[in-house]
């Protein structure tokens, strides 16, 4: 296929206006709080890449009642915040911060999750990583892996990213890039999620839903 930018109506049409823009992430992000099921008293939400709390806080703000949260953050001074803005929001919670990531091999907490989050994560790490794209997949990988763990076959999984431009090109062998959609839902059905839907979309903002297979 020809570069789509060599094209002048193409060009035109898409000159610096293909991605969706920081002004649509308020829009991205309440878009996976309304796609959540309800969250009570009952129930475990892990967020994964926490970082300083922002999607933890909006969903602690919808769903005041919530019994536990997992934030799972590498970044200490990040989850150091994120701990004290959701201890605000939710003082009769449980609250676990853990100092860890996915795919990286570490000891992760299995299968109690009736929700775990990922907000703008598996895409951005994997192409910060650096290295080639077949370097970034095993670490995706085994990221997507620690995910499965970590919801169990009651547990959803909601993922929210920034994909792959249309410009985007390259095999495994080429340095690493974020992927498509299609690429993305097959690594998720490679590692054992299923039912996976697409609960959002604006140019590369996504949302995707999905539940683990109950045994792999
Ligand atoms: C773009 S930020 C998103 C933070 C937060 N979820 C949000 O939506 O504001 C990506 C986060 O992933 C964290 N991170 C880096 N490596 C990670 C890993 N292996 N597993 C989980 N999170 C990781 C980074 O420290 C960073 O806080």
């Amino acid at each position: 296929m020809p570069d789509p930018w060599d094209h002048p109506d193409w060009y035109d049409l898409h000159d610096t206006t293909w991605t969706a823009g920081p002004e649509r992430e308020p829009e991205h992000y309440r878009e996976l709080v309304l796609a959540l099921p309800p969250l009570g008293a009952e129930n475990h939400l892990v967020d994964v890449g926490a970082g300083t709390g922002k999607l933890s806080v909006l969903i602690a703000r919808g769903y005041p009642k919530l019994g536990r949260i997992t934030l799972l953050e590498p970044n200490q001074n990040k989850l150091d915040r994120a701990q004290v803005r959701v201890k605000e929001l939710l003082p009769d919670a449980m609250i676990h911060p853990l100092s860890a990531g996915v795919g990286e091999g570490a000891a992760l907490p299995k299968a109690t999750a009736a929700v775990v989050t990922v907000g703008s994560v598996l895409m951005p790490v994997m192409e910060f990583r650096g290295g080639t794209l077949h370097q970034g997949l095993a670490w995706l990988r085994a990221a997507l892996n620690d995910l499965h763990d970590l919801a169990g076959p009651e547990g959803w999984l909601f993922d929210l990213e920034s994909l792959a431009a249309p410009w985007d090109r390259g095999s495994e062998e080429d340095p690493v890039r974020r992927l498509t959609m299609a690429e993305l839902t097959d690594e998720f059905l490679r590692a054992g999620f299923q039912n996976v839907e697409c609960v959002y979309r604006f140019r590369d903002r996504v949302i995707l839903k999905s539940r683990p297979r109950s045994a792999r």
